[in-house]
């Protein structure tokens, strides 16, 4: 299927049908080639007349139709109820999942105003791995080794980054890291972790019916997953008043857990942390906030999709803790740009600051294996235990 996209972007229109039957024999309608399509990884449709698609990191028109926006709205009333949802007036919009995992964001008129909108994230068949993203640059193997690292010690770490800048994904991987020994919990919206590990548990938040009851939102995943013995817990993506029960259950011995919050750098991912932790409702001062926050968290790694569609890791970032009021940090490896070449991609790589990481320590104290490269990097400065009574 891979030369489809081209087709339609050389003109050439798939039957424009636009009346799916039956999403079991996978009939998205006009939509369908763009589905099967594995060089696709977005499916966005602006109303009737307007579907775009995110091809190799570039969003492009295609020339694809629906033949009317009663065949868009009948697809979007479909794949909502193929998972048991309603999309209509009283619910105009609606977050599901395709039977393939893909993530479906879908709105009607008359909140969509200039006609029905319907978003889709495909699943990745074949998800990134470390490897996968060191060949696209999104960081280099001394930065991986790193993290690695940071994540088989126990760091608590948060990605951060815009919509879309691949999040999910570099969570994905860091989750790969955890060792198969331990038992991890993962909370999300809409499952969209891929953990190879065997022992873990996928909780999935469930939205209010459509008389309000019925919510199970990630607040109440993280509280409940507290119960379940988790050696870790990797929430999807912190965007609301779960953000102080996380930050509790970091500091009260949950280590190593992992999650992704939305911000477009690492100073701005503590002001957004700070205001989720006010989402709560638990009224907190400032100042023991950001004492919770600068306890619990270790790492922030700091995620941007750059203007040639490429996705990288622009910081790594430890905190170090905090003077007065204000939380200390410290870029550990930051995204060097070198140039752009004569097709407008984006030179650069993830370089180390210079700066030896504090975590470095508690890596070797932890005697974490580590990679000749990142020894060769950080060497291991630990004076070596003196016998009592000798004087150093
Ligand atoms: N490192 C990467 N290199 C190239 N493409 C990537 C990379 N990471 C993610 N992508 C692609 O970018 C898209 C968005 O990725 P992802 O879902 O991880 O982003 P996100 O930041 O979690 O998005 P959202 O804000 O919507 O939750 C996906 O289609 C994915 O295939
Ligand atoms: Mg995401």
């Amino acid at each position: 299927m891979a030369s489809t996209l081209a087709l339609h972007l050389a003109g050439i229109e798939t039957a424009p049908d636009g009346e799916p039957e039956s999403l079991m024999s996978q009939d998205y309608g006009p939509i369908t080639p763009l589905l099967e399509d594995d060089t696709v990884s977005e499916v966005m449709v602006n109303g009737p007349n307007q579907v775009y698609v995110e091809h190799k990191g570039q969003l492009t028109l295609t020339n694809v139709t629906f033949p009317s926006e009663e065949a868009l709205i009948r697809l979007i009333r479909q794949i909502a109820a193929f998972v048991g949802r309603r999309i209509d007036d009283d619910s105009p919009m609606v977050d599901c999942r395709l039977p393939d995992g893909s993530r479906v964001n879908a709105v009607i008129p008359p909140l969509a105003v200039d006609g029905s909108s319907l978003t889709i994230r495909k699943f990745a068949k074949d998800p990134f791995t470390v490897q996968d993203l060191i060949n696209a640059g999104t960081l280099t193997a001394e930065a991986a080794a790193f993290l690695e690292a940071c994540v088989k010690a126990h760091f608590n770490v948060l990605v951060s980054g815009g919509t879309g800048s691949g999040k999910t994904t570099t969570l994905n991987v860091l989750s790969s890291f955890i060792p198969d020994n331990e038992r991890v919990v993962t909370i999300e919206d809409a499952a969209e972790l891929q953990l190879r590990q065997p022992h873990k548990v996928r909780l999935e938040a469930r939205p209010a019916r459509i008389d309000g009851s019925g919510r199970i939102s990630i607040r109440d995943l993280v509280v409940n997953a507290l119960r379940m013995r988790p050696d870790r817990i990797v929430i999807g993506e912190c965007r609301s008043g779960e953000a102080l029960d996380m930050l509790q259950a970091m500091n009260t011995g949950h280590d190593g857990s992992l999650t992704t919050i939305h911000a477009n750098t690492p100073r701005d991912t503590l002001s957004r942390l700070e205001t989720l932790v006010l989402m709560s409702g638990v009224d907190l001062p400032q100042r023991a906030i950001r004492e919770q926050i600068a306890s619990a968290i270790h790492l922030i790694v700091q995620q941007a999709r750059l203007r040639d569609g490429s996705r990288r890791i622009i910081n790594i970032t430890e905190i170090l803790g905090r003077e007065g009021d204000t939380i200390t940090l410290q870029d550990v490896f930051h995204f060097e740009e070198t140039g752009v070449d004569a097709n407008g991609k984006i030179q650069g790589r993830v370089t180390p600051t210079g700066i030896r990481p504090n975590a470095i320590t508690k890596i070797y104290s932890k005697k974490v294996p580590i990679s000749p490269a990142l020894a060769a990097l950080y060497p291991d400065r630990r004076t070596p235990d003196f016998p009592v009574g000798v004087r150093r």
